[in-house]
C-alpha cells in the first residue's frame, strides 16, 4: 500500500498530495532503523500511518494535549509525550537525550512556534536527516482564516515562508530564533525545498484548498 493509501485509511489530517511527496522523500530512509518525531498528534492518525508504512520507524509523537490518544496507539514502536512547542524549556524536557532522522512540525502552525521549534530542534536532527514544516499557508498574511496563526507577528516579514525564502538569499532574520541557533542553521542546512499542493476538500463551497510544506535537509 502506498503512503497516501495508508494515510487515507487512517484519515490522517494531510492531503494525499503531501503523502505522495513524502513517499519520495522518505525513500532515502528505508532499510535501517530510523527515528521520526512528529509534533502535533491530535487523534494519532498520522502516527498510525507512519507505523504501518515503516516497519523500522521508531515514532515519537508530541502534542500539547494527549488526553484523547493515551493508550490508543501501538506501544512497540510508538512513544507519545506532552510538549508546548512555543517553549524552549518544554521542547528540551520532551526531547532530552534524543536525536531523530525525520522531524515533522504539524503542531500549532503559529509562525512564531514554527521558527522557534526549527531553531531549537534542528541540532537534534542527525546528519543527513530531514526537517519538515507543514501548513506554511498559515504564513499568508492577507488570508483571514490564517490570522489566528500569526497574532504575535508584527508584519509579513515575520511569516515563516518569508524567513525560509530569505534563507535562500542568505540575508535572513527571525525574531523567534536565537543568534546561536541561527548560526547553527547557517552552518548545517544542506538544502531547502518548498512544496505546494492543491487539494480537494469535500463539503466546502469553494472546495479546493492549498497546503504548503517546507523540507530542510541537514548536512
Ligand atoms: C493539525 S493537528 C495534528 C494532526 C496530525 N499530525 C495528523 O496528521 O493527523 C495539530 C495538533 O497540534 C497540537 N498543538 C497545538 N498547539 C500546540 C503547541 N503549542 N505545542 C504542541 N502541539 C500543539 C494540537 O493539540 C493538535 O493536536
Amino acid at each position: 500500500m502506498s503512503l497516501a493509501d495508508i494515510g487515507a485509511k487512517y484519515k490522517a489530517n494531510k492531503p494525499s498530495g503531501v503523502f505522495r511527496w513524502y513517499e519520495g522523500l522518505f525513500a532515502a530512509y528505508h532499510g535501517a532503523d530510523r527515528n521520526l518525531l512528529e509534533i502535533g498528534v491530535k487523534e494519532g492518525n498520522s502516527i498510525r500511518t507512519w507505523y504501518d508504512y515503516g516497519p523500522r520507524l521508531h515514532i515519537h509523537g508530541l502534542d500539547l494535549d494527549i488526553t484523547q490518544i493515551e493508550g490508543t496507539l501501538p506501544e512497540d514502536r510508538v512513544e507519545i509525550g506532552k510538549v508546548d512547542q512555543g517553549s524552549r524549556e518544554s521542547l528540551e524536557s520532551a526531547t532530552k537525550g534524543r536525536s531523530y532522522d525525520i522531524i515533522i512540525d504539524d503542531g500549532s502552525h503559529w509562525c512564531s512556534h514554527q521558527q522557534l521549534t526549527l531553531g531549537y530542534l534542528f541540532p537534534k536532527l542527525k546528519p543527513g536527516g530531514v526537517y519538515i514544516i507543514e501548513d506554511l499557508h498559515t504564513s499568508q498574511w492577507d488570508r483571514p482564516s490564517a490570522k489566528e496563526f500569526h497574532e504575535d507577528c508584527l508584519g509579513p516579514s515575520d511569516m515563516t515562508t518569508y524567513f525560509l525564502q530569505g534563507m535562500g538569499r542568505r540575508d535572513y532574520v527571525s525574531r523567534f530564533i536565537l543568534d546561536s541557533e541561527m548560526g547553527y542553521l547557517q552552518q548545517n542546512i544542506l538544502d531547502l525545498a518548498l512544496h505546494s499542493c492543491c487539494f480537494h476538500k469535500s463539503g466546502y463551497r469553494h472546495n479546493w484548498g492549498m497546503s504548503q510544506q517546507a523540507c530542510i535537509w541537514k548536512r
